[in-house]
């Protein structure tokens, strides 16, 4: 089996708004594959069905080859997620944090022990182990947040938007860290609306709008499609020809 996740004409439905739109789309093992789309496109709503968090109104997704809506305690175990919000409790230490967490996977105590060691050494919070979360900048609680996402040992790796709001060093670290999950062999889906993060990051790239996926295919492969130099002008092509066009027809009817 070669594909991490597998999903097929996946849909679904707000009341009346079909917020994904019958998906379907494979993600290679090992690669990193990027998901954009302006606000709203459907990105979250697609990783958290994935996730198992969300049922689809149709269709069907296979991660690793377990089936999501019916194997979701295997799914749950394959994945790690880090969401759009930080899901961290701020008066408790990073450990304490992550021991919570651990549990919750069902973690032993011993094995739970090592596991935050490392990865508070991996994700240079080793120092600050002890203090209070609350107390932690945005981008130390992204890295804790990256953390305990990866407790479980996932091999696939979801990111909505993780460098959303950070400093320009966090952001490099959170980038290469990416990198370095990508060259442990782990598969990784990257959402982000900083094009330049997707150019330098995927290896893939979906572009999604109003819960369609638009295009996809290999960067490389998508940019020479549409004659482009970057990822952000084919998505501007794709997603932005409504808005362009909607404004040159009004500059046009006022004579310009
Ligand atoms: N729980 C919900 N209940 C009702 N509508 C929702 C819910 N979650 C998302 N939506 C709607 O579904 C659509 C897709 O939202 P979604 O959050 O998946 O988009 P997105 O691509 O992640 O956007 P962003 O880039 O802003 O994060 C939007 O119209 C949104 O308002
Ligand atoms: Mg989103």
């Amino acid at each position: 089996m070669s594909y991490a996740v597998e999903a097929e004409n996946l849909t679904k439905y707000f009341g009346n708004l079909i917020a994904v739109d019958s998906v379907s789309f494979k993600v290679k093992k090992g690669e990193i594959f990027g998901l954009v789309g302006p606000n709203g496109a459907g990105k979250s709503t697609l990783i958290r069905m994935i996730c198992t968090v969300l049922r689809p109104s149709a269709g069907k997704a296979l991660v690793e080859g377990y089936d999501i809506i019916r194997q979701p305690q295997e799914v749950r175990k394959l994945i790690g997620v880090v969401q759009e919000k930080l899901i961290l409790y701020a008066p408790l230490t990073p450990v304490e944090n992550l021991e919570f967490f651990g549990k919750l996977y069902g973690l032993d105590s011993k094995v739970l022990k090592e596991r935050i060691a490392e990865l508070l050494e991996e994700v240079k919070l080793s120092a600050v182990k002890d203090k209070p979360v609350g107390t932690f900048s945005t981008g130390m609680r992204q890295r804790l947040n990256i953390a305990r996402a990866l407790l479980h040992d996932p091999k696939l790796v979801i990111l909505d938007e993780p460098t959303n709001g950070l400093d320009p060093q966090s952001v490099r670290w959170v980038r290469d860290y990416i990198v370095n999950l990508k060259n442990r062999g782990l598969t990784v889906i990257l959402t982000s609306h900083d094009m330049y993060e997707i150019d330098e990051l995927a290896d893939t790239v979906a572009i999604m709008d109003k819960g369609k996926i638009l295009e996809i295919g290999k960067k490389e492969d998508l940019k020479r499609k549409y004659g482009a130099t970057k990822i952000e002008d084919v998505f501007l092509e794709l997603t932005g020809r409504d808005l362009r066009d909607e404004i040159s027809g009004r500059l046009r009817r006022r004579g310009w």
